[in-house]
């Protein structure tokens, strides 16, 4: 019999996830394996299970194609966080049916292509007696163990070209410009933005805001003659002594939805400047399409190490980036701790020094 292992896709989409089956599927066949294509996420192991084989000689243009070709999802009973990114317990007895599928579909091991949420129900299912091993996927960049996650240059080369759409038109209108992005409660994408699209101010989660601040920035480029502004807001930015601001109420097996809070600071900047303020909410724009050639590559290398891991039997470890290597790490060591952006690190200490301000 032939050594058959599975593979599936967690969570929210995000450029690279084809890339990543693509290398799996053609580094097992390498090594004489199959590879079973699981759909929809966990989902996909309870019976009647959603399997299908996949062909590696039919993976031509995966490699920049974006979203996932096997479908994910990041609600439901496998959902692994509710609230504010608190962690979830899985039913025991969906785990002991999820394992019953594994079995039932012969296979050596599952590949689970996930982020935070989707890595701790892995670890969840290895405990519960299923072969797993992980591969570090969000835009969010909040990973623990990895310097970084797949999808996540990505994102930040889209946001930082809107941000350049974004500046030019707020200096040929003399307003402050402002852009939302995603991240939940990691600032990566706004603060690698942000310094990449030269904004004059970048709301993180980690910096708690002051308007006074914010705005003392906007009036300072006044006074130099510079009288539009950029401002990078984190959908998990909030005003020191605030909440988040979120669209809808979380519910009990999903997480909270983050966002809105662009337009709270652009109310207020103009309230307070009487600058014209506008607002871009990047949205679902920084998960869709093709991966960087960073994002591709690093793909590609997360994905024969997955299967590296296999052949090594390292069950229950997730590859993770370690320049110059790829190196495998317990995704028990990965999960239940949101890496965020360290405040004595590089990037604000660079961003503070060429004047950028954070709001505090
Ligand atoms: O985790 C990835 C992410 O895009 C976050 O940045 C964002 O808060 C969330 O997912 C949005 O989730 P959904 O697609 O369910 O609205």
């Amino acid at each position: 019999m032939k050594t058959r292992i599975g593979i599936l896709t967690g969570g929210g989409d995000c450029p690279g996830l084809n890339a990543v089956i693509r290398a799996v599927v053609k580094s097992a066949a390498k090594r004489g394996w199959d590879t079973l294509g699981i759909y929809g996420g966990f989902e996909g192991l309870m019976r009647p299970t959603r399997a299908k084989p996949l062909d590696y000689t039919q993976m031509d243009g995966l490699l920049y194609l974006g979203g996932t070709i096997l479908g994910t999802s990041n609600k439901g009973r496998f959902s692994a966080k509710a609230g504010h990114g608190e962690g979830r317990q899985i039913d025991p007895a969906i785990l002991a049916e999820a394992r019953a599928g594994f079995e039932e579909l012969g296979l050596r091991a599952l590949v689970v292509v996930g982020g935070d949420g989707s890595l701790s129900i892995a670890q969840q299912c290895l405990e519960a007696g299923i072969r797993v091993v992980g591969v570090p996927k969000t835009i969010d960049n909040d990973i623990a163990g990895t310097v970084v996650t797949f999808g996540f240059d990505s994102a930040v080369a889209f946001a930082t070209d809107a941000l350049d759409r974004l500046r030019s038109t707020a200096q040929s209108h003399d307003r402050v410009m402002i852009g939302e992005v995603m991240g939940r409660y990691a600032g990566w994408i706004a603060a690698h933005a942000g310094i990449a699209g030269g904004a004059d101010v970048i709301l993180i989660p980690e910096i708690p805001f002051n308007y006074d601040s914010v705005c003392k920035v906007i009036r300072d480029r006044e006074a130099l003659g510079k009288h539009f502004s950029l401002v990078v807001v984190a959908e998990g930015a909030r005003e020191k002594g605030r909440d988040f601001v979120t669209l809808g109420e979380a519910g009990a097996i999903r997480e909270a939805r983050l966002g809105g809070i662009g337009a709270v600071v652009a109310d207020e900047i103009a309230k307070r400047t009487g600058k014209e303020t506008r607002v871009c909410v990047m949205g679902h724009l920084q998960r869709g399409g093709a991966p960087t050639t960073f994002d591709r590559l690093l793909c590609t290398r997360f994905g024969a190490g997955a299967v590296r891991l296999i052949a090594q039997e390292k069950y229950g470890y997730m590859v993770a980036h370690r320049p110059p290597d790829t190196e495998a790490i317990p995704i028990m060591e990965a999960v239940g701790h949101l890496r965020t952006v360290p405040l004595d690190g590089d990037i604000i200490r660079t961003a503070r020094e060429l004047g950028i301000g954070f709001g505090d």
